[in-house]
């Protein structure tokens, strides 16, 4: 398997090798620059890489039609005007063991879901923003940033005829972005909960490295880490759980693995007194590879 090398993964190996380079810390964009502009809208990945985000992310949803956009939530209702679009489209559903009535993205075709507003539940100024497709947002990042998308809820289109990983790597090879031509400045890295998700993109040989994201705080050791060795290039995991169990960061780079923990935004009550200083503390306390933050524009670049 060719997996090329990212910042953040030549980072682990540099510092695994004994080599004196000093690992460059990676400041990821979450959901854009997502505490100044409205969540997945090229606004705020634009405002991202103005801030000097080294990756912007994206959360990836599938389309009734089979297009990928980019979309936080498995429903459109937080983020969007749909109820008052479509008031009759709801459906029941279970969501991440929720059962509620919800507008799921994927019982929407591209066309409709381009016609919903994605800015003014943020604030009026961004009135008219519109939900973006992957392509979209490679179309805007490539060049200037890394992508790291996520494959978002995959559990939602089990019965579907969702076939999710495969979209996704066809969208890679549609801009380039992968394999031994891929482009030098866009470095590409996949996240997922969904443990069956990250087996089948390694088994598939995606060639982008692929990050296991962990939401419960509890339960892991050396050994639960050590039977991702060589399935997932990485762990993002919840903040929570590194400060639970800090040793996870020396788990995982001994294995040549990076951490890459979510998701530091200002304003969170907690024992820092500023978000720029909690990420200081994770980055250069307790060594991990970088930080997924709503606020790249306060990331504690040294
Ligand atoms: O993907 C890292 C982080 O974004 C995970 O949490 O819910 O914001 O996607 P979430
Ligand atoms: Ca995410």
């Amino acid at each position: 398997m060719t997996i090329r090398l990212t910042g953040v993964v030549l980072g682990v190996l540099l510092a695994s090798g004994g080599l004196m380079a000093q690992p460059r810390k990676t400041n990821v964009a979450h959901r854009g620059a997502s505490g100044y502009a409205p969540e997945h809208t090229l606004a705020a990945y634009r405002l991202a890489i103005e801030q000097g985000a080294d990756f912007v992310e994206q959360d990836l949803a599938v389309t009734r039609d089979g297009v990928l956009i980019c979309l936080h939530d498995a429903s459109l209702e937080r983020t969007t005007d749909v109820e008052a679009r479509f008031p009759d489209r709801s459906t029941v559903t279970t969501i991440e063991g929720r059962t509620r009535t919800a507008w799921l993205a994927n019982d929407f075709t591209l066309a409709e879901i381009k016609t919903l507003d994605a800015g003014s539940w943020f604030s009026p100024k961004f009135a008219g923003e519109r939900i973006p497709t992957f392509d979209e947002a490679v179309a805007l990042v490539k060049g200037k940033a890394g992508l790291f998308p996520e494959l978002k809820t995959p559990e939602i289109y089990k019965g579907r005829e969702v076939r999710f990983e495969a979209l996704v790597a066809s969208a890679l090879d549609r801009h380039g972005l992968r394999g031994p031509a891929a482009d030098p400045k866009t470095p590409v890295i996949l996240q997922t909960f969904g443990e069956e998700t990250a087996r089948n993109l390694a088994t598939m040989k995606i060639s982008v490295p692929i990050v296991l994201l962990i939401g419960s705080p509890g339960g892991w050791d050396a050994a639960r880490v050590a039977q991702w060795k060589g399935i997932v290039q990485g762990f993002g995991p919840n903040k929570g759980l590194l400060l639970k169990t800090p040793d996870f960061v020396a788990w995982a780079h001994a294995q040549g693995q990076t951490v890459v923990p979510y998701t530091f935004r200002a304003g969170e009550k907690g024992s820092f007194v500023s978000v720029k200083a909690e990420m200081e503390h994770f980055l250069y306390t307790l060594g991990v590879d970088g930080v997924f933050t709503d606020n790249p524009d306060q990331f504690p670049r040294r």
